[in-house]
């Protein structure tokens, strides 16, 4: 009787842990600190008003808006920014057919090799390709940006804390710097009173405050596909979830899994149940 019930107790406990573990946020810390002193110059991210489509335990894709980031990425990013872990053949997932991949990828230029002196060219891209780096080799990409370098972005919503509010705020964060900004910029410079570097640009949402990309978004930048209009919000919003999709295509799936999952375990408890009832049916007739 004692062994059961204590069972019964170590189970329930068990069973709250684990609730509060992922529904509570920090309440159970594993693995990495949720907040990294870099890349916090503004803890406070924006947010998209209503949030990204895929927040949450039910969250979805919203196509037409992958589709729209991937334009924004096409026409603005792209120039400075590559995507190498994806391939042009990924984007049939935003609901592109083969054919209109075949012409897209057509319309982007990768390294090749001249099929006659075998030198190296330019050729158009194949859906088997992958989005090409806009510089040939590290080098080039600094000497064009007062040297730094612009990250790839196949995966950089998954290489910063919170990333798609990240991006969405780094987008937007080009301010005038508050006094509040200047004290603390002060403080990170080790009591140096503060000013933007010649070719920086200050930037809120950027861990040091001067970051090297050049504001991107303005009103109007783009002329949508669809007719959404081109506002720095909805610009943002869209590029930060077409690389949130970047980072992880399979997201939705992985919370849809979850929810089968649960599903699954909690039949097999019903069934485990019901065997227990039936194995020990016997004996408790026999005693009574
Ligand atoms: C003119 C070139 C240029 C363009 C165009 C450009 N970027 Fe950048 N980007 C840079 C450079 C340079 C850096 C590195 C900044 C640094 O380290 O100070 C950078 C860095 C970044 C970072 C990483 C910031 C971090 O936390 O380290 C992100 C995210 C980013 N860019 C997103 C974008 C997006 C989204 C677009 C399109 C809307 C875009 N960039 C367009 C030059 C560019």
């Amino acid at each position: 009787m004692t062994i059961r019930l204590g069972g019964i107790i170590f189970g329930l406990v068990l069973v709250g842990v684990l609730l509060a573990w992922s529904f509570i946020p920090d309440t159970v810390k594993y693995s990495a600190p949720t907040k990294s002193p870099y890349y916090a110059f503004h803890e406070e991210k924006l947010k998209p008003a209503g949030g990204f489509s895929f927040d949450g335990l039910g969250g979805k894709w919203d196509y037409q808006q992958l589709q729209r980031g991937y334009q924004v990425y096409k026409e603005v990013c792209s120039a400075c920014h590559g995507m190498k872990y994806v391939a042009f053949r990924n984007l049939e997932q935003l609901g592109y057919t083969e054919a209109e991949v075949r012409a897209e990828a057509a319309s982007w230029s990768v390294p090749g090799l001249d099929p006659v002196t075998g030198e190296s060219t330019m050729r158009p891209a194949e859906p088997t390709d992958y989005f090409p780096s806009p510089y040939p080799n590290e080098i080039a990409a600094r000497a064009a940006n007062n040297n730094a370098l612009p990250p790839d972005l196949s995966l950089i919503t998954k290489a910063r804390p919170d990333g798609a509010n990240y991006v969405y705020s780094l987008m937007q964060g080009y301010v005038e710097p508050t006094e509040e900004d200047l004290a603390k910029a002060k403080e990170l410079a080790g009591g140096v009173e503060w000013e933007t570097p010649v070719g920086l640009y200050f930037n809120e949402h950027f861990y040091n405050a001067n970051i090297a990309m050049p504001p991107q978004l303005y009103p109007d930048l783009i002329t949508y596909a669809d007719g959404t209009e081109a506002t720095v919000e909805q610009m943002a919003q869209d590029v930060s979830a077409f690389l949130t999709w970047t980072a992880e295509p399979s997201l939705v799936a992985r919370k849809q899994t979850g929810w089968f999952v649960i599903g699954f375990l909690l039949f097999a408890t019903g069934l485990a149940f019901l065997s227990y009832k039936q194995i020990w049916a016997e004996k408790k007739k026999k005693k009574a």
